[in-house]
């Protein structure tokens, strides 16, 4: 398997010039999602990319703290918040698992099915869930696809296109959510085979 940083850092130039396949669902997750930020909240984004959702919120919310593993993105992703003179939005290089912490709010934006242990990535973010706070998370589940696309996703990873996919479906991802002590506050598929966007709750105040 490539090196998966060194994937993301080449792709990361393309990345920032590729328009949102569905801007329309982009822009419904962005107005769910903000549903639960208050201007007091602190937010964690894991896997930020190139930032765009980290600044769209930054209105919304105390503090967005917008992590990536990948230093082309965050480079990009900084450009980007300094030219907006966004204030309250630090970007910075980390692993999920280098992550600590407790947040109101903690973002996985097409992000968890892109790793090679999606599950321990699903029980580490939430655990950085406060009481009361959520896991904003945007998933595929290619095991639910069709037959084609579980059986290239390996195929895709071995040769490099994708890095690392992980292949799971919907009710064993919900169970992951569940066994972090989240609770389902609302789930959107925006059409047939694409990305589920759920938010999870951890109860408490
Ligand atoms: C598909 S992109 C999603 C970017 C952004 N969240 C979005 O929705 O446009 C996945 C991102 O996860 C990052 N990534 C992959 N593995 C990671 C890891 N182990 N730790 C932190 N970031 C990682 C990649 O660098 C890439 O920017």
């Amino acid at each position: 398997m490539r090196d998966p940083q060194k994937f993301w850092n080449k792709l990361a130039k393309r990345y920032a010039a590729t328009p949102v396949r569905d801007e329309a669902a982009y822009r419904e997750k962005l107005r769910r999602t903000r549903k639960y930020l208050t201007t007091q909240a602190r937010v964690l984004e894991a896997g930020c990319g190139t930032g765009a959702t980290a600044l769209a919120h930054a209105p919304h919310a105390a503090h967005v703290e917008a992590t990536d593993f990948a230093e082309n993105m965050i480079a990009i992703a900084e450009k980007k918040r300094a030219a907006a003179g966004i204030g309250n939005v630090t970007f910075r290089t980390a692993w999920w698992d280098e992550l600590s912490g407790g947040y109101d709010a903690v973002l996985a934006l097409n992000f968890f099915h892109q790793l090679p242990h999606a599950q321990a990535a699903v029980e580490h973010l939430a655990s950085l869930v406060k009481p009361g706070g959520v896991l904003v998370a945007s998933t595929t589940c290619i095991a639910d696809n069709s037959a084609i696309a579980r059986k290239l996703a390996p195929v895709f990873a071995t040769i490099g296109v994708f890095p690392q996919l992980s292949v799971f479906g919907r009710e064993e991802y919900l169970g992951w959510l569940d066994a972090a002590g989240l609770e389902i506050a609302e789930s959107w598929q925006p059409r047939r085979l694409a990305a589920w966007f759920d938010v999870a709750r951890r109860p408490g105040p």
